[in-house]
């Protein structure tokens, strides 16, 4: 696992993952991206927005699938996982809407709906790169405390951390959904590349732990540190409670991430590394 941490702001480490994204996408226009939802995401989207109006960056053949959907609420609630990425990203580039994908929280049979999506990742080839957000509690997607590294998409109950921490997203509170459909912990250290983008102080508790803690289903993160291919980009406050903090990489103002700080796209899209095989071979993993 990489750390990069840019103690020059939020804004740079949004800017650096957004780099990051527009480099996969111009070496493989047909990239499968993983998409995650989240207020940290927002500045992510805007740049990526950016670059497709600014500077001609072509979504046009790629291919999106998002981590999570809430279920019960339609495509067209805007408090849906749906209307978010509309509002944020679909509807301000030029992808084609038939290439997007998030799980149908509709869905009459859920179980077959979370199979359905399982099998579309694999015939898209599998994720290219997976985008991820962190939770307070140190989830990824909606894998909340206590997911199996092996889990795969899945109906998900929420924790009380995140119905509080999504709370400020609805109209009242309680109408935040109690269930959600998610990517497995499985399904995500599956992608071939993990670029996972934390901000501010609040996270940094959970950040050192999901780095430099123990693997622990209580902290599905921490299962990033299986993956063969996976950085974590923070900025400075996030990355406050990391006691390794020396042994990471820091962003230099004024210098590229992309190019200065992030290892070459190219090997990491084609190196298919198996975090499966690597997960088998921990002792570690619970
Ligand atoms: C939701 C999403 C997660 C995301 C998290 C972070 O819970 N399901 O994928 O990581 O929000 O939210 P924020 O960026 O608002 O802190």
């Amino acid at each position: 696992m990489d750390v990069i941490i840019q103690s020059a702001g939020a804004g740079r480490a949004a800017q650096a993952v957004a780099d990051f994204i527009a480099q996969a996408l111009t070496d493989k226009p047909n990239l499968v991206l993983g998409l995650a939802t989240g207020s940290t995401m927002e500045s992510v989207y805007e740049q990526l927005v950016r670059k497709h109006q600014k500077e001609g960056l072509d979504f046009s053949r790629c291919r999106t699938f998002n981590l999570d959907e809430y279920v019960g609420l339609p495509a067209e609630d805007p408090c849906s996982y749906h209307d978010f990425m509309r509002q944020r990203l679909f509807d301000k580039v030029n992808i084609d809407p038939r290439n997007t994908h998030l799980p149908d929280g509709m869905a009459s049979d859920l179980n077959a709906e979370c199979a359905r999506y399982e099998r579309l990742i694999a015939a898209s080839g599998g994720i290219d790169l997976q985008v991820l957000g962190i939770g307070l509690n140190g989830h990824i997607g909606f894998n909340e405390p206590s997911s199996a590294f092996e889990s795969r998409t899945r109906v998900q109950l929420l924790s009380q951390v995140t119905l509080d921490q999504n709370a400020p997203f609805f109209p009242k509170p309680k109408r935040v959904p109690r269930t959600a459909i998610t990517m497995g912990v499985g399904t995500i250290l599956e992608a071939r590349r993990c670029l996972l983008l934390a901000i501010g102080p609040e996270k940094a508790n959970i950040v050192a732990q999901a780095i430099e803690g123990p693997l622990t289903r209580m902290v599905t993160a921490s299962a990033l540190q299986l993956h063969s291919s996976c950085t974590f980009v923070l900025d400075g406050p996030a990355a406050a409670q990391l006691q390794k903090s020396g042994s990471y990489q820091h962003g230099i103002p004024g210098q590229s991430a992309r190019t200065s700080l992030l290892s070459p796209v190219g090997t990491q899209l084609s190196s298919s590394a198996s975090p499966r095989a690597s997960l088998r071979s921990s002792p570690d993993t619970p």
